[in-house]
């Protein structure tokens, strides 16, 4: 292969070398190409032609609908592993050995204390806050609660803060949820395991004994599983450019987390509840809701279809709707929003209009049954995906600082006004 790519401009030519990934991706290397060719950039709204680092943590093609957590394939990890060591893996860069899981397990349960300062800020917030916003908020007060956070330059110091923050998410989003539901907090058991003691934190009650449902615990162990990275979307692009100015990884994540709330991104899993909730009050009217997807002069969109980077079946999607068929099945539920989803899932992938844009099912279209399924408030679904997502801005976090990347600072072509005078304001 040639290893240059040739740009001509305006006769001169200029050459750029090319860089291959072990996926046999080639990207253009164009660090030098604003001194070399006195000035020009490059332009790419919404990057997306555009590589913003090299990275060995996740893998996707796009195309062929593939999904890889450090080289081990989405199918093979929601199936066999659990969520911590798939969190460990993403992380570290290996599958721990039963030790080193261990170690890690027990360091994070170590952690898993929130000071109790932290109530009288999730008191300070109104009922009605959207829960997403109040975790954003209470990540990034875990800074004040935790100063040596912040400064972090050795990998030990920064292990520090990856063991405290998995210790303390899963807390902060069930306290999240339990407050908005006005039930006394839970401090969980640290006897249980990771996603066990998740689950006891949200849903335990004062007034009964929480006996664990292995139903449950499976499905939110694949589901935070399936979550837990996805190269460099918006959220982790945001956790990685908010790092890079070397801002601690509560600050980081608590930016990602902002980034995860819009329906574009993460909050599309409550949309899509909300969306299926609309066709079924209309009816199970699936053709009209079709329609608005397709009308330009409406802003309505399909949520949970279409991928910056699938264009084909989202992989999470289809283990997802194997899962929402079990988990419904198993807990004996005849859930007709499910069906509805059917229904739009088999119109869509047959309607010529998102054929044509290769528009299929993402991993939010699916994910929000079994939550539902599982009791969890639609409000608290993007929370669920950023629990999941975790893991994965840490490792990218983590990965960003070790390679010493710089500070992210992009480029722009200014469009705005030429030099001109001032006015004063009564000659206006
Ligand atoms: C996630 O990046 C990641 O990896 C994200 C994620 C992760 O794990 O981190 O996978 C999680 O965010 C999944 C996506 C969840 N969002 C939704 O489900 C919202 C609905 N989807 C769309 O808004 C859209 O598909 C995006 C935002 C996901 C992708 O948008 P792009 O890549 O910018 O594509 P586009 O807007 O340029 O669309 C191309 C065409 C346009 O039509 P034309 O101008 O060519 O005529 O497809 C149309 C769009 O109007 N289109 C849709 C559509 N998605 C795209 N039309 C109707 N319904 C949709 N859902």
């Amino acid at each position: 292969m040639a290893k240059t790519a040739t740009l001509e401009i305006e006769g001169k030519k200029y050459e750029f070398p090319l860089v291959e990934g072990t996926e046999n991706e080639v990207a253009i290397d164009i660090k030098n190409l604003r001194a070399s060719t006195n000035g020009y950039i490059t332009l790419d709204s919404g990057y997306k032609n555009t590589g913003s680092c090299e990275s060995a943590i996740t893998f996707l093609d796009g195309e062929q609908g593939i999904l890889r957590y450090r080289g081990y394939a989405i199918e093979e990890l929601a199936e066999k592993a659990d969520f911590l060591e798939v969190a460990y893996l993403l992380i570290f860069g290996e599958l721990p050995t039963k030790e080193q899981s261990d170690k890690f397990h027990n360091d994070i349960k170590k952690e898993s204390a929130v000071d109790e300062d932290v109530k009288k800020i999730l008191d300070a917030f109104p009922k009605a806050a959207h829960p997403m916003g109040v975790i954003s908020s209470l990540t990034s007060a875990l800074t004040a609660f935790n100063p040596s956070s912040v400064n972090v330059n050795s990998e030990e110091d920064m292990y520090k803060s990856v063991v405290r923050i998995l210790g303390k998410m899963p807390v902060l989003v069930a306290w999240t949820m339990r407050k908005k539901q006005g039930l006394p907090l839970d401090y969980g058991d640290n006897s249980l395991g990771y996603v066990e003691n998740l689950l006891k934190m949200m849903f335990s009650r004062p007034n009964s004994c929480y006996v664990q449902n292995p139903v449950l615990v499976n499905a939110m162990d694949k589901l935070l599983i399936l979550h837990a990275d996805h190269e460099q979307n918006c959220s982790t692009s945001t956790v990685r450019i908010v790092g890079s100015s070397h801002a601690g990884l509560f600050a980081s994540i608590s930016a990602g987390i902002s980034a995860l709330w819009g329906p574009l991104h993460g909050g599309a899993n409550q949309a899509v509840l909300e969306m299926l909730k609309a066709i079924e009050a209309d009816g199970g009217d699936t053709k009209k809701y079709m329609a608005k997807a397709k009308d330009k002069s409406d802003p309505f969109r399909l949520m949970g279809f279409g991928h910056r980077v699938y264009k084909n079946f989202d992989p999470r999607a289809r283990i997802i709707k194997k899962a929402a068929d079990q988990v419904l099945h198993d807990l004996g539920i005849e859930d007709p929003i499910l069906e509805i989803a059917k229904g739009l899932e088999k119109e869509a992938l047959e309607d010529q209009y998102f054929v044509d844009r290769k528009l299929y099912p993402n991993v939010d279209f699916y994910s929000g049954i079994i939550y539902r399924a599982m009791e969890i408030p639609v409000e608290m679904f993007t929370v669920m995906f950023a629990i999941g997502r975790l893991p994965g801005w840490i490792a990218q976090w983590r990965e960003m600082r070790l390679r010493k990347e710089p500070i992210g600072r992009p480029r722009q072509l200014y469009i705005g006004e030429t030099k001109r005078s001032f006015v004063p304001i009564e000659e206006r």
